[in-house]
């Protein structure tokens, strides 16, 4: 079963194309890893699929929301862009937490807001959701007292808050020290294999190779080839995928 389907999504900044027709079907529990080199698109393609930018053209549907963008965006998309937002848990490189709030209530406030969750029932499920991202015991602690790993693993908690269709990743280890990285790559891993549909940006290929049903490879706005990442990896097709693949080695 499908659960995103994007067909055509281009975006230009000024004169400069940045996606030019992007497609891509995602199934149901599928991990879809996505690489790539600096400024092929890739975190403007995920922000293109939730419209924190909105792409100049190209149809979306993730889960029951379906959005077709041609030129602008009209009245009805935007409801249907805000219903498509909350059900998308989005992990950003920078784990983008509100300072002045509790590593619990960081997690509570999409609940509390946008759910209206009575409070004892929000608090509750957040507990829950930093237990299993192994946060438990530093459930009252702010971010500035907790590790950057530590912070990301809040940052996926308070993604999962909404019980999203699917989850986006966007280089969400890269702002970490070498050893923090693993605790977080732990966390994401579980997820895929409790089932989470989920599309990851990153440059962990050991991950990927762990993890990924497919690794799409990017390059100038386009999906230049996408495979299961052995196929990917060992046996690249395009000699733009074996140049970034030695340039990464
Ligand atoms: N808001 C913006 N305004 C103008 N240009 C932008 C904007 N966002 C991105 N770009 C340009 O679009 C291109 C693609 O950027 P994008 O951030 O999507 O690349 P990326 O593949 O995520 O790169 P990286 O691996 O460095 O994160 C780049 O040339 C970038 O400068
Ligand atoms: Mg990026």
């Amino acid at each position: 079963m499908k659960i995103v389907e994007v067909k055509n999504v281009r975006k230009q900044f000024g004169s400069s194309p940045v996606l030019c027709g992007i497609d891509l079907d995602v199934e149901k529990s599928e991990v879809v890893v996505i690489m790539g080199p600096s400024g092929s698109g890739k975190s403007t393609f995920l922000r293109c699929l939730t419209n924190l930018e909105t792409p100049d053209e190209g149809d979306i549907r993730i889960g029951p929301h379906v959005i077709r963008i041609n030129g602008r965006v009209t009245r009805e998309q935007k409801k249907e862009i805000r219903e498509m937002r909350k059900k998308t848990g989005f992990v950003f490189q920078s784990f983008n937490l509100f300072p002045h709030k509790t590593a619990l209530e960081n997690v509570m406030e999409g609940p509390l807001t946008i759910r209206n969750l009575p409070a004892a029932e929000a608090r509750e499920a957040a507990g829950s959701l930093l237990e299993k991202v192994g946060l438990g015991d530093r459930k009252d602690h702010y971010p500035a007292q907790l590790s950057g790993g530590q912070q990301q693993r809040v940052a996926i908690a308070r993604a999962l808050s909404l019980d999203p269709t699917v989850m986006l990743y966007d280089e969400p280890t890269s702002a970490l020290d070498p050893e923090l990285v693993r605790e977080v790559l732990q966390v994401i891993k579980e997820l895929a294999l409790e089932g989470m549909t989920m599309i990851i940006v990153t440059h962990e290929m050991g991950f990927a190779k762990d993890v990924a049903d497919r690794v799409i490879f990017m390059d100038g706005g386009v999906i230049v080839e996408q495979g299961k990442p052995e196929q990917v990896f060992d046996h690249p097709q395009h000699e733009r995928t074996k140049r970034f693949l030695s340039s990464t080695k």
